[in-house]
């Protein structure tokens, strides 16, 4: 069968060896970083689970386990490169490998840039856009040598291509579009794709946290042109498929995944 071949079940994923940056979600919660993790175990990936609060990423872990996938909980903070050192390093120790990396980490702010302080706009850069960079950083060194290419996924947000204010947070995901794109240039010849996924309004445990009101999240299900909101396993589906082999030839993309809400128009939800 022709090089063109890739049977529909099989993604390729197989053994490889997976790092998911923010891979842990508060309690049982399905955030976008364990769906990932969840869905590339399911595909037969070992994942390394890293979280800078390591309980969570070992409950992802233990729920891994509970399927018959193979995970490992790591604690790291990737604002520090000598801690994205660490989680690769560790990633190599258990696995022997680093096909891929998911850089799922992200806060959310929503101030205007005359309210917003300067502190909190650096701390968001630096999390949610400096973050990526490091982890990059030091995984791709590790998937040229260990498994002679590999592919990323940096999660971004519609809020890049759509912004309802949020000023620090649209301009950290503009940023991580951004850095998607160059690092697909740059690192092409060595394998590696490099692709992003821009998610809609997902109820996620991030977004529990936020302390969501009841009429906010009926006011994202009908941003909606399907009428309903997504969930993390939308998301960690995206992220598996841009991962598979079935996604070889796509690389520096943005993809939507938002039930359509980035078809209409704006509307401001924070004032
Ligand atoms: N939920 C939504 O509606 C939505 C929409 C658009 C984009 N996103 C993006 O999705 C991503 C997160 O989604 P989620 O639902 O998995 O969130 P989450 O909060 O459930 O998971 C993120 C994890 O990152 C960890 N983390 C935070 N700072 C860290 C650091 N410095 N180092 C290591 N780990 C760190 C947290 O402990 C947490 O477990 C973010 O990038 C967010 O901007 C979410």
């Amino acid at each position: 069968m022709s090089d063109y071949w890739i049977p529909a079940d099989d993604l390729g994923l197989r053994d490889r060896v997976a790092i998911i940056a923010g891979g842990g979600a508060a309690g049982d919660g399905i955030g976008n970083g364990r769906a990932s993790a969840i869905l590339l175990a399911r595909a037969g990936a070992r994942v390394l689970v890293a979280d800078r609060e390591v309980t969570l990423a070992e409950r992802t872990a233990e729920m891994i386990a509970a399927h018959g996938g193979t995970a490992a909980a790591h604690a790291a903070d990737v604002t520090d490169g000598e801690s994205c050192q660490a989680m690769v390093e560790t990633a190599l120790d258990r696995f022997g490998r680093v096909d891929f990396l998911v850089n799922n980490v992200g806060i959310s702010s929503r101030r205007s840039v005359v309210d917003e302080e300067q502190a909190e706009f650096q701390r968001v850069m630096r999390i949610n856009v400096e973050g990526m960079f490091l982890a990059a950083k030091h995984a791709i060194p590790a998937m040229r040598e260990t498994a002679g290419g590999g592919a990323i996924v940096n999660i971004a947000s519609i809020a890049a291509l759509r912004p309802r204010g949020a000023t620090a947070y649209s301009a950290s995901k503009g940023a991580v579009i951004a850095l998607t794109r160059a690092m697909a240039v740059d690192h092409g010849l060595d394998g590696i794709r490099v692709n992003c996924i821009a998610p809609g309004p997902v109820y996620t445990p991030m977004v529990i946290r936020g302390g969501m009101h009841p009429e906010a999240r009926e006011r994202r299900r009908r941003a909606s042109v399907m009428g309903r909101e997504g969930s993390g396993w939308d998301v960690g589906n995206a992220v598996r498929f841009l991962l598979s082999d079935h996604a070889r030839y796509i690389t520096g993309h943005t993809l939507v995944v938002d039930g359509g809400t980035t078809l209409i128009g704006p509307a401001r939800h924070y004032r």
